[in-house]
């Protein structure tokens, strides 16, 4: 089976490649092949010829999207609309990467996959674009939402605290807003055991658990045995940053453990491998 991924470069669809390729032929393909270049897009697809194409590419900063909006709803809404129209002239299922923020943060337990979507923010209106284009476009589709991913090929809040606990003395972080951190290589393996069941639908896939962005950098600190520094814990109004998050959005893998079981660690336990090995 040969499997398509966009967006290769990024942190998980670079995990991703590592992941599949035991078990497929895996083409990767990024910027160089624009997704929201609609002839070319469908053109180089139709050359490859994949049996199962894995759409990661998006435009991800969370704030820059409430900057740039045409260019946020151009490459996560159309761009994906152009992923999603190849998948169905190939007549071949179409896997989507979608995130928790198409949520509204105002339930207060984890979200199910058939929660009502209500984005508070440009990136997940844009985003969830993308998954309305997928369902009315794609007969066989997958749309995998997780959160707060940290993986070795990309900026993410672990490197981001880390790197900040060496040039400053004093980290200020959010304590309300509550996620899941979700680990690129226990997503995409959780990715691979999904594919094999063929069994299509939206899926939440996160690492167990929740926690603060202030719980994490706290683990974050710890686990890297980092003590000379003052961890401040403040509200996302005194941050003030361009785009509203959701207070708790916070997945359930429901869909996927009453399928083939969950199979994710915790939080805690991933982050410990990731700062291990990493
Ligand atoms: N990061 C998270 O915390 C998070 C949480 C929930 C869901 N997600 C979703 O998970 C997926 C993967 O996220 P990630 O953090 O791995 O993303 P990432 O590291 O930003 O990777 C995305 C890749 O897509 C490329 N790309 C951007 N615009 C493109 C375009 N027009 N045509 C082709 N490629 C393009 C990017 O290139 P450049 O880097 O050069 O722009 C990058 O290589 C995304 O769909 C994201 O929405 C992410």
């Amino acid at each position: 089976m040969k499997v398509l991924i966009t967006g290769a470069k990024g942190m998980l669809g670079s995990d991703l490649i590592k992941i599949l390729s035991s078990d497929y032929e895996v083409i990767g393909i990024d910027k160089e092949t624009d997704i929201t270049e609609k002839n070319k897009i469908i053109k180089t697809i139709m050359q490859i010829k994949p049996d199962l194409i894995i759409h990661t590419a998006a435009y991800t900063d969370v704030d820059g999207c409430e900057v740039k909006q045409d260019l946020a709803f151009l490459i996560n809404g159309r761009g994906t609309k152009n992923v999603a129209l190849v998948s169905k002239k190939l007549k071949i299922p179409l896997l989507y990467i979608s995130t928790d923020y198409i949520f509204d943060g105002k339930k207060k337990s984890p979200y199910i996959e058939s929660d009502t979507p209500n984005p508070v923010n440009i990136y997940g209106k844009s985003k969830l674009k993308g998954e309305e284009y997928i369902q009315n476009l794609v007969p066989n589709y997958f749309i995998i939402r997780t959160a707060g991913l940290f993986g070795k090929n990309g900026k993410n809040f672990v490197n981001r605290i880390l790197r900040k606990a060496r040039e400053e003395n004093v980290l200020k972080v959010v304590t309300d807003q509550i996620q899941s951190p979700t680990y690129t290589i226990d997503l995409a393996k959780e990715i691979k055991r999904v594919i094999k069941t063929r069994n299509c639908g939206v899926y939440h896939i996160t690492n167990n658990g929740e926690c603060s962005w202030y719980q994490f950098a706290r683990e974050i600190l710890h686990l890297s045995q980092i003590e000379d520094i003052k961890l401040t814990p403040i509200t996302s109004d005194e941050l003030n940053l361009p785009a509203k998050r959701p207070k708790y959005s916070v997945l359930a893998n429901h869909h996927l453990s009453e399928t083939i079981g969950d199979d994710m660690a915790s939080w805690q336990d991933a982050l410990e491998q990731y700062i291990r090995i990493n």
